[in-house]
């Protein structure tokens, strides 16, 4: 708690406007957002006190604070994933220093493989729910009280009330954005075929490696959150291709105008 508290007043001690109410974490690719917010405040996580450092390619590693579509805000460009050997403690531990800092709602986003067959790589997905695969919880552990429970309530992990500020937002753009199920693997080798048509049959719509451990936390300390995919990819055995990292990249980069126009909607018109 103490060295949450350090983080939080470092960064407040940089910051000039209000303090930002909304958070955004930011997958692989669509990190740009981040440039979109004016009068930007950065702040590479190295320079932050107690912060875990970046290391994977085409992932920035800073903090961006300022305003976006008049809204304060703070973002992510660049998370922290379990594969990269950082604990789950420390994977989480932005969300936690956002909490401290005042956020209470948190737009997170990632880059998935389609597991649904009626998707195509290059959609949107609104998260409607989660499955954690990754055999890890970052809440396991002592229990700090003045974080939140002990045994905090899923039931609404992705909150209805932005699902539907989101869809509203998705109709006013005329996109057309899938909803379904994210499962959180560890990576970082993708999955089998074999696997995925398990997780098909478990309910799952896309997989990723990432905002599993986030939302939980972010469920923990009573932040309404917001997930988006963007489908980067289909999984494993649905087109007789194999996966790269590359294509991922690829795809995300040409959904980046969609995935751009609808996030600040949704930002601009939350209430
Ligand atoms: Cl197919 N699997 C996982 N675990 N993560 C991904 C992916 C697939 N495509 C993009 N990210």
């Amino acid at each position: 708690m103490s060295q949450i508290k350090e983080s939080a007043s470092f960064i407040a001690t940089k910051l000039t406007g209000d303090k930002p109410a909304l958070g955004l974490i930011l997958g692989s690719g669509l990190g740009v957002l981040a440039d979109e917010i004016e009068n930007p405040v950065v702040i590479p996580y190295g320079d932050i006190p107690h912060f875990p450092q970046s290391t994977v390619a085409g992932h920035k590693g800073q903090l961006v604070i300022g305003q976006l579509e008049g809204k304060q805000v703070i973002a992510m460009q660049g998370r922290f994933h379990y594969y990269e050997g950082y604990r789950m403690e420390q994977v989480t531990f932005p969300v936690r220093v956002m909490k401290e800092i005042g956020v209470e709602k948190l737009i997170v986003t990632n880059a998935a493989g389609g597991i649904n067959e009626s998707f195509n790589p290059g959609d949107l997905m609104l998260i409607q729910d989660h499955i954690n695969m990754m055999g890890d919880n970052p809440l396991i552990g002592p229990n700090e009280e003045e974080m939140g429970p002990r045994f905090p309530d899923m039931s609404q992990a992705y909150n209805r009330e932005l699902i539907t500020h989101a869809e509203k937002c998705a109709e006013k753009l005329h996109l057309n954005v899938q909803k379904g199920v994210y499962v959180g693997n560890t990576g970082p080798s993708y999955e089998t075929g074999a696997e995925i048509s398990m997780l098909r049959t478990l309910g799952g719509d896309a997989v990723g490696m990432s905002t599993v451990p986030e939302v939980i936390v972010a469920n923990h300390a009573g932040l309404k959150v917001l997930g988006i995919s963007c489908i980067s990819n289909m999984a494993a055995g649905i087109l007789d291709q194999p996966l790269s990292h590359h294509e991922v990249i690829e795809t995300t980069e040409k959904v980046k105008q969609d995935f751009l126009a609808f996030v600040k909607e949704i930002v601009r018109s939350l209430p």
